[in-house]
């Protein structure tokens, strides 16, 4: 029998890794929750050896349930990751891991104190162009880093397809909190700590509504410059670019998977690499884990130095 999964919110993304989970050979789903009832009806009929519930409590409680999968709204992470953890449940959460620096810091300090395996899904990590984009940066090939910028450009935010109703609100909507926690992973994760931001927001005359821009400013450990850069409602397709600027060279990753390499010599070379399902090896890896075998999870720690930068971004308190 493969690793028992209970799904706790079954959104967007929560569908996503449900797929990924069915189609996986070393997992199956046991169990789905969602407050949302209508939603559970549409899987029912496709998923009769599944258990679906709308109260989450009820997977917390199910034994044979090996890993626990938090993807509702960000403001509810904290909560429910921590009754899935007192239950002594391994769990991936969606990230960002909390709605707050405090929530984060609260949530890793449980999954440590529980033992238990403890998870954030930024697939990124997982990509085919990752460890190309590693094995750059770590032999030098674009020799010292001057600068890092992360450009985050949207046609329209919600994008047309995100149909929440958080999405587009403050309190735990707009691309600051959706977007750039992947890319202050990948920062973090291949070039240290960032410290010191300031960051200014753009908001719209409507208090209840996420910001429309953003304009930030953050170093890494050894003061190297980290420029953000958002914009929501401009006149192109969406665009995301994350530039590291060396002397002898610049890459970027585009759009999340497309690693672009420019030197003089070689301006704009598209670094070809095999298809590979980023979330299937997240499961890979979560899968080891369960297995007691090392692992390459970004875990709660993670979580919370991300949230940490997040909320500066934000421009609220870390403390
Ligand atoms: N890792 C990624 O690449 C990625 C991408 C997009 C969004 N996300 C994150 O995934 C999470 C979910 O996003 P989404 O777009 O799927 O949102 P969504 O609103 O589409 O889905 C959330 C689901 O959770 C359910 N829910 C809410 N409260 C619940 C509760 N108490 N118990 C059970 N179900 C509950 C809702 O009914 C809804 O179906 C968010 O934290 C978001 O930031 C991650």
């Amino acid at each position: 029998m493969g690793i028992q999964v209970g799904i706790i919110g079954l959104g967007a993304v929560g569908e996503r890794l449900l797929h990924k989970f069915l189609e996986h050979p070393e997992t199956e789903v046991a169990a789905i929750c969602d407050a949302n009832g209508e939603r559970l009806k549409t899987f029912q009929e496709k998923l009769p050896d599944v258990q679906f519930y709308t109260d989450y409590k009820s997977i917390l409680a199910d034994a044979k349930i090996d890993l626990v999968y938090v993807a509702v709204p960000p403001k509810f992470h904290h909560q429910i990751a921590l009754e899935v953890i007192r239950a002594g449940k391994p769990i991936l959460c969606e990230k960002p891991l909390a709605n707050s620096y405090q929530e984060a810091v609260e949530m890793a300090e449980a999954a440590k104190k529980a033992g238990v395996v403890h998870a954030i899904n930024f697939p990124t990590p997982y990509s085919s162009v990752y460890p190309i984009l590693k094995d750059k940066l770590e032999s030098g090939s674009i020799g010292q880093i001057k600068r890092l910028e992360l450009h985050m450009y949207f046609q329209e935010w919600p994008r047309e397809w995100q149909h929440n109703p958080w999405i587009a609100k403050r309190e735990q909507g707009g691309f600051v909190r959706e977007v750039s926690p992947h890319f202050l992973q990948v920062i973090i994760d291949l070039l240290g700590p960032v410290q010191n931001v300031y960051s200014q927001l753009t908001f719209p005359e409507d208090p209840t509504l996420c910001e429309t821009g953003i304009i930030a400013h953050a170093e890494l450990q050894d003061g190297t410059p980290i420029l953000i850069n958002g914009l929501s409602g401009v006149g192109q397709k969406e665009h995301l670019a994350f530039k590291i600027y060396g002397d002898k060279g610049v890459l970027s990753l585009v759009n999340w998977s497309q690693l672009v390499e420019e030197t003089l010599e070689t301006p704009n070379t598209i670094i070809p690499t095999e298809r590979k399902d980023s979330l299937l090896g997240l499961i890979d890896e979560l899968v080891k884990a369960l297995k007691g075998e090392p692992a390459r999870l970004v875990n709660f720690d993670r979580g919370i130095e991300v949230q940490y930068v997040l909320e500066k971004l934000l421009g609220h308190s870390v403390e």
